[in-house]
């Protein structure tokens, strides 16, 4: 069982030297690895393995071709600026090919887990000569998984599988008694701009996580897309986190007076604390509609837009 460590009696200070100390003690004097996504709980551990171990941290980005438009080079400037050396590895083709004619929910995860723990980290670990892997895993993550609600995608330990025996790997987790709201907290004292430690969640899975159905590179593209667009117009709402969801139905519409069998994008906007449980951001219909005309303009193929205006639970924040 791990213990909690809530936000309001959080000591960002204390907990930053425990950790810090903690990831020395456990590398030693090998090199370790992390993997930044560019989310809060990624460039959270990024800047705490730094203040770690310096150098001996190398920090790689590895673009799965399932991040949202420009995400790589966004992030990487960033760090670029807090003086932390960032290297873009690409496995677009390797990621695309695992998820090839899977349409489970927990079956792309497992092989979006697979791909990027065993073959692309497995491989960079190994040449790197690197013992342990720096990871961002997050108390909700555990929860959700142990649960059974969903697998995440950065959980091990909790399901029995040992890292060390499946990918030949130790995965140190500094932040694993935090939610959301303490690991901001965290990203903030540690010196990291509001630009990433305010930045809204965005899962392990990536756009992959929003496509119900196949991941095909025609898919990802529709839905980066709309990502992009309700990025742009929700960003200023206050909420907690918003994007874009492909459907698999098609649903008729029309196009230039010509019948066109088209997709469907479902917009998700959360009022939430901590992502246990969420509820649908009251945006104005003047918006939503907005909204929908900006999508149906930007994105080729698309004819319906809906928003989604269940809570959490029953729903989850991510559709798949
Ligand atoms: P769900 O969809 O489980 O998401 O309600 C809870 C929060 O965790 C973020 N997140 C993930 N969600 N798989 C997920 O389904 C992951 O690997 C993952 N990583 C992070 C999600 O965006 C939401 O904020």
């Amino acid at each position: 069982m791990i213990k909690e460590i809530k936000a309001d009696e959080l000591d960002t200070g204390k907990f930053i030297e425990e950790k810090a100390k903690m990831i020395r003690e456990q590398t030693g004097d090998n090199i370790a690895i992390n993997a930044l996504s560019g989310g809060v709980d990624s460039a959270t551990v990024t800047m705490l393995g730094h203040k770690a171990i310096g150098r001996r941290l190398r920090t790689v980005f590895i673009q799965n071709g399932l991040m949202r438009e420009g995400e790589p080079e966004m992030v990487k400037s960033y760090f670029n600026e807090l003086g932390i050396d960032i290297e873009i590895v690409d496995a677009r083709e390797e990621f695309i090919n695992a998820l090839k004619g899977i349409t489970d929910p927990e079956e792309k995860r497992e092989a979006i887990t697979r791909t990027f723990y065993k073959d692309v980290f497995g491989r960079i670990v190994k040449e790197s000569k690197a013992k342990c892997l720096l990871q961002g895993t997050i108390l909700t993550d555990v929860d959700e998984t142990v649960a059974g609600i969903k697998r995440q995608h950065n959980v091990f330990a909790q399901l029995g599988i040992d890292p060390q025996e499946t990918f030949g790997y130790q995965i140190i987790e500094p932040l694993i008694e935090l939610r959301k709201e303490g690991v901001r907290m965290v990203g903030k004292a540690l010196g990291l701009p509001s630009e990433l430690f305010n930045r809204i969640p965005f899962p392990g899975p990536a756009l992959a996580a929003r496509i119900i159905g196949e991941v095909t590179a025609g898919r990802l593209e529709t839905v980066r897309k709309a990502t992009t667009v309700v990025e742009r117009m929700l960003c200023d709402r206050g909420a907690f986190q918003y994007m874009a969801i492909l459907h698999e139905d098609r649903v008729t519409g029309m196009r230039n007076g010509q019948r066109d069998f088209g997709q469907q994008i479902e917009v998700r906007c959360w009022d939430s604390v901590d992502a246990r449980t969420a509820s649908p951001t009251n945006l104005p219909f003047d918006l939503l509609t907005k909204l929908a005309a900006s999508i149906i303009e930007e994105v080729p193929g698309v004819v319906s837009v809906t928003y989604n205006i269940a809570t959490k639970p029953p729903s989850t924040i991510e559709a798949v």
